[in-house]
């Protein structure tokens, strides 16, 4: 049984993932791909405790490091649990976050650096590396503001408060932002940048490029 392709979806808040992999998945069900669609952190019974320990802005404050390690905690139950048997089994897996975002946040936003955030992927997570990472960073200004908007009617609608990450300063996204870029230049081949401020059909269509590509090298029909 071949092994299943292992695709990431990565970006700021408010960057639009979560509808475009909405759409990537109704895409490849469409082709007879049907992906196994999870997110980090949660996506398992485990992880969405550590999911709302580590989200809920009311919670007590959690210190970088040990936040750090709540992300690969999450993530190395995820990858037993769910994406390992999952790839094993010769199916798609669509994870919406992955190892580049504690790069980005933990190592860039609170400047753990990069060093300690893939050192802990290869002891946590057995290194395991994505197929493909579509990684969207339209403007770092639009994206902030897609992101309060989001949070604020999330409050309004159901009380549920996941601002922390929103709560931070402009400088914290904005070295989140650079992260992802030095991330995407060091590894050209696995991530495929989507910038600048395109629409979501538009960025459906390079997304669907991206995987079509990648699943053609891949001996998969597209
Ligand atoms: P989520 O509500 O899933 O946001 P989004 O829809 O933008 O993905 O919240 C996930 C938050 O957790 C987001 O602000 C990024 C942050 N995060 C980290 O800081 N490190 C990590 O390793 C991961 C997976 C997420």
């Amino acid at each position: 049984m071949p092994r299943g392709l292992f695709i990431t979806l990565e970006g700021l808040d408010g960057s639009g993932k979560t509808t475009q992999i909405k759409r990537l998945s109704t895409w490849m069900e469409r082709r007879g791909l049907s992906p196994v669609v999870t997110r980090q952190p949660g996506g398992t019974a485990t992880g969405d405790r550590i999911r709302a320990l580590i989200l809920d802005s009311t919670s007590t404050p959690i210190a970088p490091l040990a936040e750090m390690a709540l992300m690969f905690a999450d993530r190395a139950q995820a990858i037993a649990e769910v994406i390992e048997p999952a790839l094993a089994a010769g199916q798609f897996v669509l994870c919406d976050r992955f190892t580049d975002s504690t790069e980005a946040y933990q190592g860039g936003g609170r400047e753990l650096g990069s060093a300690a955030v893939l050192e802990l992927h290869r002891l946590l997570c057995g290194n395991l590396q994505p197929d493909l990472t579509l990684l969207l960073l339209p403007s770092l200004e639009g994206s902030l503001q897609r992101a309060r908007r989001r949070n604020d009617r999330q409050l309004a609608h159901d009380g549920t408060d996941e601002n922390r990450f929103e709560q931070e300063q402009e400088a914290f996204f904005r070295r989140v932002w650079q992260k992802y870029r030095e991330i995407a230049a060091r590894e050209p081949r696995r991530v495929v940048l989507i910038e600048g401020n395109l629409s979501i059909d538009e960025v459906h269509e390079q997304i669907v490029e991206a995987v079509s590509e990648r699943l053609v090298t891949a001996g998969h029909k597209a």
